[in-house]
Order: structure tokens, then sequence, then C-alpha cells
């Protein structure tokens, strides 16, 4: 592939097209690096340094600004990424409930470390931190959706089944689809799944639940709440004001008083 005069290289030139199409949804173009990055992902199959020369001269800012995002946030990998990221949470709540034995069971048996990719470059294992799915503990992610309850059997099911094209299906969301078709639906191209799936499960809504049963509300927003906060702050400053006068005039009396003592 021949690039064009100024265009930059080492990207198909239908994702460079792409890649300018996301940073024109947004007024500040530079706001749109987060799906840039993912574009490029589902392509390079990771942040390659040609990904990031492309994203910096499309928004016109250095590829040190973009590898510093490149580098920051854990979505964004450096290393070629297998068919499957499988994220074990190894976070509090997850450790004791079981994802560290999880985790140990998955290394053994995929035979890779964290942030490894079987021989067969079909998953890359790695920990992740708390994803906010405690009440689902211990929990995996397959490129990002939900894989809830989990055992050290069901992950080691869970992981042949992908690992031999068998469909897998989230406990919460869609179909599992590669790890690089997630990525493009992350860069803003949707890929027609998004209803599928039960979306929140039954202990997320536990709590929504039992407030409709009992005629539980949230407390309304009131405008007038600002207001009265912003005059109460008025009105402390006033007091304090106040208060600093009275304080200052005792002690001038004092003074006063002790200078007469004294005379
Ligand atoms: S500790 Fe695992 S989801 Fe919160």
């Amino acid at each position: 592939m021949t690039a064009a005069p100024n265009e930059p290289a080492g990207l198909p030139a239908e994702t460079l097209a792409e890649l300018r199409t996301i940073a024109a949804r947004y007024p500040e173009p530079r706001s749109g690096l987060l799906p840039m990055l993912h574009l490029v992902q589902s392509v390079a199959g990771r942040v390659t340094p040609e990904g990031i020369e492309a994203c910096a001269e499309i928004l016109d800012i250095s590829a040190a600004e973009v590898s510093g995002v490149a580098t920051f946030y854990t979505m964004y990998k450096r290393k070629p990424v297998g068919d499957y990221l499988v994220g074990v949470c190894t976070n509090t709540l997850c450790a004791v409930m079981g994802g560290d034995a999880i985790f140990d069971r998955l290394k053994d048996h995929l035979d890779v470390g964290n942030d490894e990719t079987t021989a067969d470059g079909k998953v890359t294992l790695e920990h992740i931190e708390c994803n906010a799915a405690c009440d689902y503990a211990p929990v995996l992610m397959v490129n990002w959706e939900f894989m809830d309850n989990m055992t050290p059997a069901s992950a080691v099911q869970l992981v042949d089944d992908l690992r031999e094209g068998t469909e897998v299906t989230s406990t919460r969301g869609p179909r599992i689809c590669t790890w690089r078709e997630a990525e493009r639906v992350l860069a803003g191209f949707p890929d027609g799944r998004v209803d599928e799936g039960p979306g929140a499960g039954h202990a997320s809504l536990a709590g929504l639940k039992l407030a409709r049963k009992n005629s539980w509300t949230a407390p309304k927003a009131d405008a007038g709440e600002s207001k009265s906060i912003d005059s109460g702050t008025a009105e402390s400053k006033e007091g304090a004001a106040a208060q600093a006068d009275t304080s200052r005039a005792e002690t001038e009396t004092t003074q006063e008083e002790g200078k007469k003592s004294g005379e």
C-alpha cells in the first residue's frame, strides 16, 4: 500500500477514513482519541506505532500525547491480543469468593502467565481490577462482557469452548464476538448485538425491586436547594463577618479598659 501525500502510513486507507470519521464526531477532534485507539486495535490487534502516528497526524497532536493516553489506560494493549481476552477479577471481593483460585487454575490449564496468550493465539489471560460487578463475584470478562458467578471448573469450560469455537453467551450480554470485533464496537461502530441478553441481572436489580414494592422514591432535586445553599453561604459569610466585628470590638474594649486601669 502506498500512502498518499500527507497520508499517515501503516494502516489501510479505509481505516484512516474511519479514524477521520470518528474525529469529526466531536467539537474538539482530540476528544475522539479514545475510540480512535480502539479502532486501531480492531485493525492491528494492538496499539501499534503506526496507529499512534496516524492518530497524532489526524488530530494534529504529538505522538507523545497519543502514546501517553495509550499507555495510561489498561484497555489499550501494546502486545498482540488473542481472539478472546479473558480477564479474571482478582480484586478483594472476587478474590475471596474464588477469583484467585480461578486465575491460578486458568494459568495452569492454558499454560500462560498474566498478560500472555496461548500458543494457538486464541486466549489472552489477564487479571483485572474490580469491574463493579461484585454482586456476581467472582466474575470474569471475555472481551469486556461479563461472565458471572464463575468457578474454576466453569472457567475452564469457558476457555475450552472459546478455543473450540463453541458459541458462548455472556451471562448479562450478547453472544461473545472476537476481541477485534468488540474493539470495533468500542470505536463506535455498532455490531447490532446491543439488545441481546438480559442487560441487568437479578442481583443488580434487587434494590430497585424492593424500592418499588415499598413505594420508596429518591428525594427530589429541588431548584430552591441550590438557592438556599447559596444564600446560606452568603448568610454564613455575613455571620462570620459580624462575629469578627464583635470580637474586634471586644478586643478593643478590653485594650481600652487595660489602658485606663494602667493610667
Ligand atoms: S471485586 Fe470483582 S467485580 Fe468487584
